[in-house]
C-alpha cells in the first residue's frame, strides 16, 4: 500500500448482497472501487451483528486491491490476530471499544496489518492526538455505527477539518464512514478526507446481476469529492 492523498472510494459491503460476497466483491473492483470496506458488527458494542474473522478470509480471494475491516467489537484485542490472518490490509478499532486503545493499536501493527483508528459522532478528535504517531488511518464516523443508510451528520465535517491540522505531514489517511453521497462527499472531501466509504449510495441501483450501476454511483461519488479538493 503506497500512501497518498487521492482520493478513494471504499464500498461497504454491508450494502452488498450478502449470499454472493465474493461476487459482490468482483462486481465493485471491477466498477472502479479502490478499497472494499468490510463492516464487522458483534451486537454488543453496536446493535447489529454482521459477520467474523472467517468471512473476511473467504472473501479475501475475491478482492485484489485492499481490504479494509473496520471492527465494531468490544472486546478488540483477542481478535485483531484472526482479523490479519484472514487478510485485513487495513484494521480499524474503535476508540470507544476499551480502555487500552493504545495497546489495541500496538497490537495490530504487530499483526503486521495498518493500524486504524475510528471515532464515534460524539469523540472530541482531541481524543486521537496522542495515537497519531501510531496510525495509519483515522476513521470519523459521520453516523452512529450499527447500520447502513443513515443520515450524514454535518458537525463532523468541523471534526475533519481539524484533524486534517492535527495529522500535518504524518502519513496518516482520513476515512470517512456514514451517509457519504454526492452531496455530502464534496464536504468532507474539503475538510481533507482521503478515503470515503459508501454503502448504501454506492449499491443503489445494481445488483450482482446489473453492477453497471454500481460503476455510475462510484464515479459520481468520486467526481463530486474531487471537484472539492
Ligand atoms: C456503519 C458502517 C458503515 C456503513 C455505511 O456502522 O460502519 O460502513 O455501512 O453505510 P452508508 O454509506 O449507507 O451510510
Ligand atoms: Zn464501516
Amino acid at each position: 500500500m503506497m500512501f497518498s492523498r487521492q482520493i478513494k472510494i471504499a464500498p461497504s459491503i454491508l450494502s452488498a448482497d450478502f449470499a454472493n460476497f465474493g461476487a459482490e466483491c468482483r462486481a465493485i473492483e471491477a466498477q472502479g472501487a479502490d478499497w472494499v470496506h468490510v463492516d464487522v458488527m458483534d451486537g454488543h458494542f453496536v446493535p447489529n451483528i454482521t459477520f467474523g474473522p472467517a468471512t473476511c478470509a473467504a472473501i479475501r480471494p475475491h478482492i485484489k486491491g485492499v481490504m479494509d475491516v473496520h471492527l465494531m467489537i468490544a472486546p478488540v484485542d483477542a481478535y485483531i490476530e484472526a482479523f490479519a490472518q484472514a487478510g485485513a490490509d487495513v484494521i480499524s478499532a474503535h476508540l470507544e471499544a476499551g480502555p487500552h486503545i493504545h495497546r489495541t493499536l500496538q497490537a495490530i501493527r504487530g499483526a503486521g496489518a495498518k493500524a486504524g483508528l475510528a471515532i464515534n459522532p460524539g469523540t472530541p478528535v482531541e481524543a486521537v492526538e496522542y495515537l497519531l504517531d501510531m496510525v495509519d488511518l483515522v476513521c470519523v464516523m459521520t453516523v452512529n455505527p450499527g447500520f447502513g443508510g443513515q443520515k450524514f451528520i454535518h458537525s463532523q465535517v468541523a471534526k475533519v477539518a481539524k484533524l486534517r491540522a492535527m495529522i500535518g505531514d504524518r502519513p496518516v489517511h482520513i476515512e470517512i464512514d456514514g451517509g457519504v453521497t454526492v452531496e455530502t462527499a464534496p464536504l468532507v472531501a474539503a475538510a481533507g478526507a482521503d478515503v470515503l466509504v459508501a454503502g448504501s449510495a454506492v449499491f443503489k441501483g445494481g445488483s450482482v446481476g446489473d453492477p453497471a450501476p454500481y460503476g455510475v454511483n462510484i464515479a459520481a461519488i468520486r467526481a463530486a469529492a474531487e471537484g472539492a479538493v
